[in-house]
């Protein structure tokens, strides 16, 4: 019994220090620190920003030299498509030069999404 009330009790100090994000949003931000190795907000990062992605065009940062193979994919990046390609990055820009081959588990890119989108 003093077990579960530990258990219980740590879940819910977990729950109220992050008051502002959902469960989901929660996990898909500590899913997002391995984006983060790459996608940072400096100019030199290794990959562009993604601050305000969600609705953002594809390759739309002059400061980020992108690859042909994305500056041509002109996407949108909404919901639909950002899942497509955190999925399988190269089923959904065929060259983009992106090094990560992708989350397989279809609730961490759902979750990673639900935090994107509080990401701006
Ligand atoms: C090892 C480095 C690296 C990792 C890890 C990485 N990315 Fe990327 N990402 C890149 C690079 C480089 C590009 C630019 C690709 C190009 O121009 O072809 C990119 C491009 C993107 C774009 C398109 C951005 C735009 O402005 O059009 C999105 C969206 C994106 N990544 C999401 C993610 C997400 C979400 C994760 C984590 C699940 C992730 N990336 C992990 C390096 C990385």
């Amino acid at each position: 019994m003093q077990r579960i009330s530990v258990i219980v009790g740590a879940a819910l100090l977990a729950a109220s220090l992050s008051p502002a994000l959902s469960a989901d949003a929660e996990h898909g931000k500590m899913l997002y620190a391995a984006c983060a190795a790459c996608h940072q907000d400096k100019p030199d990062a290794l990959g562009p920003s993604l601050k305000g992605i969600v609705g953002r065009k594809s390759a739309a940062l002059d400061d980020f030299r992108y690859s042909n193979p994305m500056k041509r994919a002109n996407l949108v990046w909404d919901e639909a498509n950002l899942k497509e390609y955190i999925a399988d990055p190269q089923a959904k820009v065929k060259g983009n030069r992106m090094p990560f081959d992708g989350l397989h588990d279809p609730k961490d890119v759902d979750d990673i999404v639900e935090y994107l989108k509080t990401y701006k």
